[in-house]
């Protein structure tokens, strides 16, 4: 041990410290300031962990204590708490830049080291300032505009006050601050891993190394006699199904005879400390018999292959899609591409690691007690009843914590029923702390898809019919894999009328990491294909991409591939809105390109209408009028950093003319709130949103009727004060022909037209994205930073899709492994926002959240090719494969 004198946000402090201990670990462990975060698993590479030391912005996580006698460490805790924060934090809070804030205080540290030494920071000053903290969410344009407008702050060029909206004025289309952003400015959210739980132990896991085995046995003599080792866990000691069902019961909180893919969880140790608990994991040995390994859909379509589950063939699922005459259209068209493409398994990665804690809650005399589990679901009720399933226990709670992203991960659960198992078993609370590689382990992915694609269109470039067979790359487990497919076939023909379609999707099981919901979730993966095949059709056909794409338009009263009859389409007049931007970026990149040399510049357009409220789906919301006048929201309606809670807070204070501080909100516990399906699907605007909307009519009529203005007249008038609001899609029906796949469909549509300018060095095949300009249309915007924010992190995400991001199974074990886009890596944005009002939307608002990760893919790709000929149709489009479409490796 050492002794060290620090002083910590003002108080100067002695600690007699372990000589590895790192100041994140003083910080979060010893001292409770849980602001600094942590995503790697401290190999530097995340920078959520980073605090000023000695006036300079450090990664806690690399630096240890005893190294910093007498330094003067500020962690985001001591610049601002919610009611007296810094002006860097409130110009956080202001621009936007917070999304689910899992970057924040590290973002926000890093900016108050670079505005104390440099007021006024250039973009660049910026950029290089905060190079070492990733964000997922934001694409980081907010965050640069952030530390822009602290600077301003802390120049006295302007104050907060003449930026913050006027919380009397209008609620609706203003920028109101999220409810939850200021506490994410000041580090006090409370995120899984930074929630206390007295007298907690430590879970660590031992995963499989194997993608296919049968577990012959598990030795844990060693194990248990390690110090601080409370007891290990294996498939035996959970006395439910031990099957976590979220569509079918396959996958196994711990793996009982088989391993399924490597990453699989086999046994649980629990431990005073996690360093004891990670340890004695390692010691357990297990033997592995191998079994035949399926790596790809094609091995586990073949006729000899082993089935991976005893009861489901591999081939878990088919859907085709049937309408018109294809085939014949094909041979009568006179131009066709034909060719296949491919896109990668990726990971969501959400910044948060897969933490999780839970505990049981005494109850009652004689009651059984109640089992908590706090962690980032985005559907609590279902996966409560998951839990419940799988664990063999009914009485039991789920809460959400502040969650650092999802984008789909979360659709299914992971470390919650590790936990809640051993908070069972062991009868302690329990926190599990996955590292980042174990929570690359845990978590599922985004699918695979190899697609084989026909598109063909008659002499006038009008589309004539669209074939393509295509397989996923299920995984080993089911989850929402299905929904990858049949989402894909929903929304196939994309922007345009197609006459005739002929799809068959499959969806396969493998050895491979198991897929879910991925920001998307389907439509990114098909559209990729349609939006290739569209430029390499207009190619061929001699005609503008953009041209091509608006004569194809679908129109009110066509159908989509579906049969489904659209009532509004305003997707021309996006066509319209970019055509300018388009004809100066063509403009540009010809002057650019005439100078010569190995950089060639290039425009690329992808174009997508994005299905919101697949058929079948449903969403209720109570509301209820409180005694001071405000009004409660009661909704498990999740918000991992999307901006929920100002949708819900701002309609609701619209509707009911309230102060938005009068609206109460209640969405976080399975006991408190109603079941209104996932935060996902970008769904919740447009269905959840709806739902509050009719409870809230229905209380104001209800108010109206008893001519009540308050609460106490509403009382004495015998009228009850809670009213449930719900929305229903108009088709009950909730999937497609199985045969045919026609039928219902999703109700309404995001339309989008984005164009990537892109830079591509011929000689190395690095291509640099310099602007993606996105017109969009969601109906009336409720909060425009909110659809920015969207906007911008989905535009991040698809660049990131395009070009680098891949998970593959073994190797990629942390953020630079997986190639997470950077501040770096960052592009220019423009955004040309249109608000056509949606029929059935919410105050006419439909969602918006994951329509840039769809078209941003294409549009890049087909940037590549305009300048340079590459044509790349697998991604990510990477160096060699850039290099390699030009015939140059
Ligand atoms: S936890 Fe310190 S850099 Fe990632
Ligand atoms: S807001 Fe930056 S990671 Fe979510």
């Amino acid at each position: 041990m050492k002794k060290v004198r620090l002083t910590i946000n003002g108080r100067s402090q002695q600690f007699i410290i372990d000589p590895k201990r790192v100041l994140l670990d003083l910080l979060r462990e010893d001292l409770q300031l849980t602001g600094a975060k942590q995503s790697c698993d401290r190999k530097g590479q995340c920078g959520a962990c980073t605090v000023i030391v000695n006036n300079k912005a450090v990664r806690s996580c690399l630096s240890k204590v005893v190294d910093l006698e007498g330094a003067e460490v500020i962690t985001v805790e001591g610049l601002g708490t919610p009611q007296n924060p810094h002006l860097i934090q409130e110009a956080f809070v202001l621009s936007g830049a917070i999304q689910c804030g899992f970057c924040t205080p590290a973002m926000i540290m890093a900016a108050k080291a670079l505005l104390d030494e440099n007021p006024n920071p250039s973009v660049e000053e910026i950029k290089a300032a905060l190079r070492r903290i990733l964000c997922r969410c934001t694409g980081y344009k907010k965050i640069i505009e952030a530390v822009q407008l602290a600077g301003r702050f802390l120049r006295k060029e302007i104050t907060p006050d003449q930026v913050r909206p006027n919380p009397n004025g209008p609620k609706i289309g203003v920028n109101h601050p999220r409810p939850s952003a200021i506490l994410k400015a000041c580090g006090v959210a409370e995120f899984s891993a930074d929630i206390k739980v007295e007298g907690a132990a430590e879970l660590a896991v031992v995963h499989s190394p194997q993608a296919h085995a049968r577990i012959r046995s598990i030795h844990t003599a060693t194990a248990e006699k390690m110090p601080g080792i409370i007891g290990i866990m294996t498939a035996k000691d959970i006395k439910g199904t031990n099957r976590l069902k979220l569509v079918v019961a396959d996958r196994p909180v711990l793996c009982d005879t088989t391993v399924r893919y490597i990453g699989d969880p086999v046994a649980a140790v629990l431990a005073e400390t996690r360093e004891q608990a990670v340890a004695a994991a390692q010691a357990i040995e297990v033997a592995y018999e191998p079994l035949p390994v399926i790596k790809s859909p094609t091995e586990g379509l073949a006729k000899d292959a082993i089935q991976i589950h005893s009861d489901q063939p591999n081939l878990c699922y088919s859907q085709p899609q049937i309408r018109g005459d294809a085939e014949a259209a094909l041979a009568q068209s006179a131009f066709v591409v034909e060719t296949d493409f491919s896109t990668q398994m990726n990971h969501q990665a959400p910044l948060e690691p897969e933490a999780c804690v839970s505990y049981l809650e005494e109850g009652d005399e004689g009651e059984e007690p109640t089992l908590v589990v706090i962690g980032r679901s985005i559907n609590i009720h279902v996966h409560l009843g998951m839990l419940q399933g799988a664990l063999g226990y009914e009485n039991m709670r789920y809460e959400e914590a502040y969650t650092g992203g999802q984008f789909g991960i979360k659709i299914d659960i992971t470390s919650e029923g590790l936990a809640g198992a051993a908070a069972l078993h062991f009868r302690r609370p329990v926190r599990y702390i996955p590292s980042l590689t174990e929570s690359m382990y845990l978590s599922p992915k985004r699918h695979p898809f190899e697609m084989k694609f026909r598109l063909g269109a008659d002499r006038q470039g009008k589309l004539t019919a669209l074939a393509m067979d295509y397989v996923v790359d299920n995984g080993a487990y089911l989850s929402a894999g299905r929904a990858m497919v049949f989402r894909a076939l929903y929304m196939l023909s994309g922007s345009y009328y197609i006459p005739a379609v002929k799809a068959l999707g499959r969806l396969v099981y493998t050895n491979n990491p198991w897929g879910a919901a991925a920001r998307g979730a389907g439509p990114p993966q098909a559209n990729f294909a349609l939006e290739s095949a569209m430029d390499m059709l207009a190619e061929k056909i001699g005609m503008d991409p953009l041209e091509f794409r608006l004569i194809n338009s679908l129109k009110p009263g066509q159908p989509k591939s579906t049969g489904r009859v659209v009532e509004q389409w305003p997707f021309p007049e996006l066509g319209e809105a970019i055509r300018p931007h388009y004809n100066r970026a063509k403009k540009e990149a010809e002057d650019f390109n005439r100078k010569g040399g190995p950089i060639r510049r290039g425009v690329g357009l992808g174009t997508h209408a994005f299905g919101i409220s697949m058929s079948g789906d449903s969403a209720n919301v109570a509301v209820e009028l409180d005694p001071d006048g405000g009004l409660a929201v009661f909704a498990a309606a999740a918000d991992p950093g999307e901006g929920n809670d100002s949708m819900f807070i701002q309609i609701a204070a619209h509707l009911m003319d309230l102060p938005m501080s009068k609206i109460r909100l209640v969405t976080r516990s399975t006991d408190r709130t109603t079941a209104t399906g996932p935060a996902a699907g970008s769904r919740m605007t447009y269905m959840v949103g709806g739902a509050m909307v009719d409870g809230i009519q229905k209380l104001k009529s209800a108010m109206a009727e008893a001519r009540a203005t308050t609460y106490d007249q509403l009382k004495a008038a015998g009228k009850p004060t809670r009213y449930m609001g719900t929305k229903k899609n108009q088709d009950a029906a909730a999937i497609i022909d199985p045969t045919t796949g026609l039928g219902p469909s999703f109700e309404s549509q995001v339309h989008s037209i984005q164009m990537a300018e892109v830079e591509v060095n011929t000689q190395t095949g690095d291509v640099k994205v310099v602007k993606v300009t996105t017109a969009v249309d969601a109906g009336p915007v409720i909060n425009p930073q909110n659809l920015e924010g969207q906007l911008e992190g989905g535009v991040d995400m698809g660049i990131g899709y395009a070009l680098r991001e891949e998970y593959v199974a073994g190797q990629t074990k942390d953020w630079i492994s997986f190639r997470f886009p950077t501040i770096a890596t960052a592009c220019e944005m423009e955004h040309i926002i249109r608000e056509t009002p949606r029929v059935r939307g919410t105050l006419g608002a439909t969602g918006v959240g994951e329509m840039t990760m769809v078209t941003t893919a294409p549009a890049v790709t087909n940037a590549i090719f305009n300048a340079c000929g590459a044509r790349v149709r697998h991604l990510p489009a990477i160096p060699a494969k850039v290099l390699a479409t030009l015939g140059k490796s």
